[in-house]
């Protein structure tokens, strides 16, 4: 069949490079209000097929975000910030993975920077809280990341590969596939910071990351996205790169029009 060469979407061309689907996940943090969920559900996106696209609000946004998406019929798909290392019981504040996926969320952002800063996330505490999401059927997007001071002293690899370690022994002790899960690389000094890692920066860490989890079952099937001050104008480069499936985006979600300008053009 003859396809004219215009036709071939830079999304497509992404697809056939990559081998596994782009995912483009927004994260609100402690931002967003009910108003913002129907801006974003009510807003045509440009595919529903050549790349998924995840908005990760505060957990009290996701029922009637879900609904919203419903009423739209959009091709949105929603997303936890956080889940509780337990399933169920007297833990005041916390909320499970199956009530996440009760709300409607199909990922849940576990391990991000800002959690591990300032709520004590440690690395195995983020291997239970990625179990608890696995068996809940919700899809668990693990943030890796290593500070400004390591990666001065030439520590970034070793930093993920101890952020990974514990991961991959729950992976692999649980018979899992990584094609459930997704590796989000958001490198501290890039959060937040309008100094976002160059390509050659991210791909460097996302090829190390496949190669370390090459032994997982299912490995070429991983998902590995970028964070870290992506914007419109530099996400095309991002995504470009071999190793690079996606985008996890804090300040530019928070902006319709910050947001369109970023995605994978179609
Ligand atoms: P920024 O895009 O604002 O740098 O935030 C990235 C992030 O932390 C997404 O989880």
């Amino acid at each position: 069949m003859y396809v004219p060469v215009a036709l071939v979407t830079i999304a497509t061309r992404f697809w056939v490079m990559h081998m596994r689907k782009c995912l483009i996940a927004g994260n609100w943090k402690l931002n967003g209000d009910h108003a913002l969920c129907d801006q974003f559900a009510s807003t045509v996106f440009p595919t529903d097929s050549s790349f998924d696209i995840v908005i990760c609000p505060p957990a009290t946004l996701l029922q009637s975000m879900q609904q919203l998406i419903k009423k739209h019929s959009s091709c949105l798909r929603l997303g936890g910030q956080d889940v509780s290392v337990e399933s169920q019981g007297a833990f005041t504040g916390e909320i499970s993975a199956k009530m996440l996926h009760e709300a409607g969320a199909q990922y849940g952002i576990i391990g991000h920077s800002e959690r591990r800063a300032y709520f004590a996330e440690t690395n195995e505490k983020v291997a239970i809280k990625m179990a608890q999401l696995l068996a809940a059927n919700v899809s668990p997007i693990v943030c890796v990341g290593e500070s400004r001071a390591a990666r001065d002293q030439q520590q970034t690899l070793a930093v993920i590969e101890a952020q990974l370690s514990p991961i991959k022994a729950v992976l692999q002790q649980q018979a899992l596939s990584c094609s459930q899960i997704v590796i989000g690389y958001e490198p501290l000094w890039a959060v937040g910071s309008d100094q976002p890692a160059s390509p050659e920066q991210a791909q460097q860490v996302h090829q190390f990351i496949r190669e370390s989890m090459a032994d997982v079952p299912d490995a070429e099937a991983l998902r590995i996205i970028y964070g870290g001050s992506v914007t419109a104008d530099n996400s095309a480069a991002l995504l470009a790169m071999p190793d690079i499936d996606g985008a996890l985006v804090g300040g530019a979600a928070l902006n319709i029009d910050s947001f369109l300008g970023l995605l994978p053009v179609v």
